[in-house]
């Protein structure tokens, strides 16, 4: 989870160091830490109201922490930059939401949603070199762009759109790329295809990328890491495949088997059971316990808390 630990791969281009956010009597956020290096995803994963938006948003400077650091290649962001340096940082950093309907404005066409972040990102404004660079957005996204560049944002389906949202995040070239749950809003049948598109334009970007999911079984696909959270707190982290195939702490051990056709047991045993479990999960994970345990060379959790 750190440059150190890597020491094949580039330093991170995010790092959070023990973020906090409070909203007033809310911990929505209990000193998360983990790092995002270029050409890999990171999985932040957990139920509804864990934290996750929150950590999206400090990420890209929508929201500010109420304690711990945020560093930018290395640089702590914690106080307040330069307009200037707020501006490159804003492109830097890009974010695709969750809602693929409500991030495209209805009056305009594909082709004017990705001109506007390309003419931001200085690229070459002459009408042709536009055209040009907003064909190779959408090409590269999967869409057809001689199909697609005209048509308004209702004459497009679910996925398509954030085909869009994700082309437009591409044309001002980010180093990051947050993405909030970016296919818990669209048909099952194609969620796949953009998860498979998330990891085919990390790679071909270099992209950090931070995939935030409520479905642990999503997280391979994309991510390299995984960081399972609870009630604010990083509960099991490191490398996906090692958490997923020897989950330790009990709430990822629930994770996974709440999983549809996860093959587990649980699964048949039925909502109530779930709940049972999960609320058993629960007394385990508090009180909160700062002790950490390494269970691999990349896999950590945090020791569950003494009972009283
Ligand atoms: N602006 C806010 N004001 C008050 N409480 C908030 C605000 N944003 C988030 N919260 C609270 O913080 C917690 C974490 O929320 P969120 O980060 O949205 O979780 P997730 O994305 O995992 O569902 C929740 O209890 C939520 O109600
Ligand atoms: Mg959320």
């Amino acid at each position: 989870m750190n440059a150190e630990a890597h020491p094949s791969i580039a330093g991170p281009v995010i790092r959070l160091d023990d973020i906090r956010r409070q909203f007033g009597p809310v911990h929505a956020l209990k000193g998360v830490s983990f790092s995002l290096f270029p050409g890999r995803a990171l999985a932040l994963v957990g139920e509804s109201g864990c934290g996750k938006t929150t950590c999206a948003r400090i990420i890209a400077r929508l929201d500010k922490p109420t304690g711990g650091s945020l560093f930018f290649r290395g640089q702590d962001l914690t106080a307040r930059g330069t307009a200037k340096e707020e501006r490159l940082y804003r492109k830097d950093v890009q974010m695709v939401f969750q809602d693929p309907f409500s991030s495209l404005n209805p009056a305009f066409t594909v082709s004017h949603h990705l001109a506007r972040p390309l003419q931001l990102h200085g690229h070459d404004t002459s009408r042709a070199a536009l055209e040009d660079g907003i064909t190779g957005l959408l090409a590269s996204v999967g869409l057809d762009p001689a199909v697609s560049k005209q048509k308004f944002p209702h004459e497009l389906s679910g996925g398509q759109r954030q085909r869009v949202n994700i082309a437009r995040a591409l044309a001002v070239a980010p180093s990051v790329l947050v993405a909030d749950e970016p296919t818990s809003m669209l048909d099952v049948s194609i969620r796949k295809d953009i998860l498979d598109l998330l990891a085919r334009v990390k790679q071909e970007n270099e992209l950090a990328m931070l995939y935030i999911t409520h479905d642990i079984a999503t997280a391979a696909h994309v991510a390299e890491e995984i960081v399972v959270m609870f009630a604010g707190q990083m509960v099991e982290w490191g490398n996906t495949e090692a958490v997923l195939s020897n989950p330790r702490h009990p709430y990822t051990q629930l994770l996974l088997s709440a999983v549809p056709d996860g093959g587990r047991p649980f699964v048949t045993g039925g909502s109530a059971r779930f709940l049972e479990q999960a609320e058993r999960v629960r007394s385990l994970s508090r009180p909160e316990s700062a002790v950490i345990e390494q269970i691999g060379s990349n896999h950590f959790m945090r020791a569950l808390g003494a009972q009283t």
